[in-house]
């Protein structure tokens, strides 16, 4: 049986790569996209994700715009890691537009549409989905699952030592999502910097698909231009996407999970009280069959 989903997304590379194999995956039944900022402002993530679904052969993907700005604060992009406006490559110009429905309000139509069937799949800050449980809290009971990417429980983070980019970029919306109630599974950075593509490595540049020669130029543009610094590509979004396709990559522990939002040292910070709870965080990762997933579903497809 297909899922029912939509993709939250913040276009950015391992966004790109994500939905390269989102869309090859036939167990998944994407509905749409929300775009959120992040990793870009709004306007470059919205661009990259309509310039992405023309570029793979789905312009009709319907495309709701979202949050610009997280519920407290700002958002502190990461143009550094993922290239000038978001993405190292160019996309082709798309006639595309967002739809008119806001991402909030378009999460409220696919969770009425598919109530329990609804699998949302988060891959940026959690601001959309926490605006969304704010303004129809009918949701909880609609959205059968929230797979995250984010946090870093038991590792150091990325952005503070503290705090992982998704989480340190809207904390308050984070703590309305898992307090919500809604069953979240937690792909942080404990288990994606496991898996990752090395600068060196020759299977990920040799794709012949559309989307595979895709990942190939943004990967070899990242490491040659972008990150020359850098050896490993963490595949953080791809394995979120995997998860939410073959969940017994990972290995998951029960707990409730809070959000530092206050002391200003441990901002962004995510804490797990394993026992009960809503949250089932990912503490490890079959690593070699996860990469081998990641890969296969990127070079899949026409
Ligand atoms: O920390 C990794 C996450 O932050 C990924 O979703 C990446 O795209 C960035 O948004
Ligand atoms: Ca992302």
């Amino acid at each position: 049986m297909t899922k029912k989903i939509v993709i939250d997304t913040d276009p950015g590379t391992d966004d790109a790569l994500a939905l390269i194999m989102a869309l090859n995956s036939p167990e998944l039944d994407i509905q749409g996209m929300t775009s959120v900022a992040g990793n870009a402002r709004l306007a470059d993530t919205t661009r990259n994700t309509l310039r992405l679904m023309e570029h793979l052969g789905h312009p009709n993907m319907p495309v709701a715009q979202g949050a610009s700005r997280p519920l407290r604060g700002k958002f502190n992009y990461g143009y550094h890691y993922h290239g000038p406006r978001g993405l190292p490559v160019r996309l082709a110009t798309t006639k595309s537009k967002p739809r008119p429905l806001k991402a909030p309000e378009y999460l409220h139509s696919i969770g009425y549409s598919f109530p329990d069937e609804f699998v949302l799949i988060a891959l940026g800050p959690l601001t959309n989905v926490a605006r969304a449980i704010q303004r129809e809290p009918r949701l909880v009971s609609w959205i059968k699952e929230i797979v995250v990417m984010g946090g870093a429980v038991e590792v150091g983070g990325n952005v503070t030592p503290h705090a992982e980019f998704n989480i340190y970029n809207d904390p308050h919306a984070a703590n309305v999502v898992f307090d919500s109630g809604i069953p979240v599974t937690l792909v942080g950075l404990d288990v994606c910097e496991q898996v990752a593509f090395g600068r060196d490595d020759t299977d990920w540049g040799d794709g012949q698909t559309n989307g595979g020669r895709l990942a190939a130029d943004v990967l070899s543009t990242w490491f040659t231009e972008t990150k020359p610094d850098m050896d490993q590509y963490a595949l953080c979004d791809p394995l979120a996407v995997a998860a939410a396709i073959e969940p017994g990559l990972l290995e998951t522990r029960t707990a409730t999970v809070s959000v530092e939002e206050d002391d200003s040292e441990t901002y962004g910070q995510t804490r797990a009280t394993y026992g009960e709870g809503n949250v089932r965080v990912a503490v490890g990762v079959d690593v070699d069959r996860s990469r081998a997933f990641v890969l296969d579903r990127i070079k899949s497809g026409d």
